[in-house]
């Protein structure tokens, strides 16, 4: 009932009803001083339970701290390069409890360029994703004094094949929409225009500083090689060791039995590890980042879709000049 956008054009009421999550809740009393922290996805944690949906994320409980791994960005005749010795940020999503998801929930704010999908539950017959056709929203920083958040996603947050900020623009209004904690009139009635949108990117640092996988892996002398591939369950050792609980590993590229190395194997998982998804649960608001670590396979998630054979997974070294 609550999914997708509700719009309300009547005049004078389209600011105030413009929040797709939850319509109808009110700009007042959400710094969530008189509120103790809720733990997501407890029996608590349901929009009739909480005080304030602001202040406990009853919706999107189930946080997904998602890193990626590429070895090119497309764009680095124009500078846009990787972080050396860094995985870089895909996005900080709320799942539902259940591990499932839906996407674009507030169409009021809709920056992202490129939908996908195009309608908000991904079937022809869902409500249009019109794409952003605005100015680019890494122009927005400079006024509110946040150049140093936008040099941190420049360096950390990096696209690949489009310009930074469609990526981070795809992240927000396909994602960060679908947390009741950042919905807009969380940020009261005299909200700074684009204050959820920042501090939910200031919230996505705050789980990537704590998740050095590139470090993690290098510890259990994981490193990126064109000449040596990995088996996955090290990979998940490694990382299990220090985040304490495993998580989901994603790979793309051939099917390890498409190839040379595996041909007449049952195993058809894939060869090219590129992502890495933290799992938690949180208490109170996610931009607090009081956070309970969560097996990836907690939720029903699967941990893998990478090779599980000896020496399967490519953890490849990036193109010359794609990093520094
Ligand atoms: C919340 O805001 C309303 C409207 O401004 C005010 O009347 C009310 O006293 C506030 N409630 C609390 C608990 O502060
Ligand atoms: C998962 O939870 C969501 C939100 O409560 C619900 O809409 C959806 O039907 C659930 N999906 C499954 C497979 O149970
Ligand atoms: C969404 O994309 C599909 C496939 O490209 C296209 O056929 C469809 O018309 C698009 N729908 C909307 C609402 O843009
Ligand atoms: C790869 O493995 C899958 C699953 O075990 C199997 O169905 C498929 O036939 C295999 N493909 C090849 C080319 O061996
Ligand atoms: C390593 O291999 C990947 C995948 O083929 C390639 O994109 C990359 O440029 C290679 N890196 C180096 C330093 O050769």
């Amino acid at each position: 009932m609550y999914r997708g956008a509700v719009l309300v054009s009547v005049a004078g009421l389209a600011q105030l009803a413009s929040a797709g999550l939850y319509p109808g809740i009110t700009t007042d009393n959400h710094t969530c001083a008189l509120v103790d922290p809720v733990l997501s996805c407890s029996c608590k944690a349901t929009p009739d339970k909480v005080a304030d949906t602001c202040c406990t994320e009853t919706y999107g409980g189930l946080l997904v701290a998602t890193q990626i791994w590429n070895t090119f960005t497309g764009l680095e005749s124009k500078g846009q390069i990787y972080p050396k010795n860094h995985w870089t940020i895909h996005g900080l999503w709320p799942d539902f409890c259940n591990g499932s998801y839906t996407q674009y929930c507030d169409l009021s704010r809709q920056y992202d360029p490129k939908p996908v999908p195009n309608t908000t539950d991904g079937t022809p017959h869902g409500t249009p994703v019109p794409p952003y056709t605005g100015e680019p929203i890494d122009k927005w920083f400079k006024p509110y004094g946040k150049l140093d958040l936008l040099a941190y996603m420049n360096k950390y947050w990096v696209s690949q094949y489009d310009p930074n900020w469609v990526f981070w623009a795809h992240e927000f209004s396909k994602h960060a929409t679908c947390y009741s904690t950042f919905q807009t009139e969380c940020y009261g009635p005299k909200a700074t225009e684009h204050g959820d949108l920042f501090e939910f990117f200031e919230t996505v640092i705050k789980f990537q500083r704590t998740l050095p996988t590139f470090k993690w892996l290098s510890k259990a002398d994981i490193k990126p090689s064109n000449k040596t591939a990995y088996t996955l369950s090290k990979i998940q050792k490694a990382l299990t060791k220090e985040f304490s609980l495993v998580p989901f590993l994603g790979c793309s590229g051939p099917r390890y039995n498409e190839t040379e190395a595996g041909k007449g194997s049952k195993d058809n998982g894939r060869t090219v590890l590129s992502e890495v998804w933290y799992y938690y649960h949180v208490y109170g608001r996610p931009q607090e980042a009081q956070a309970k670590k969560l097996a990836a396979d907690a939720s029903g998630g699967s941990l893998s879709t990478c090779a599980k054979a000896k020496d399967a997974v490519w953890y490849y070294e990036r193109s010359k000049g794609s990093e520094q």
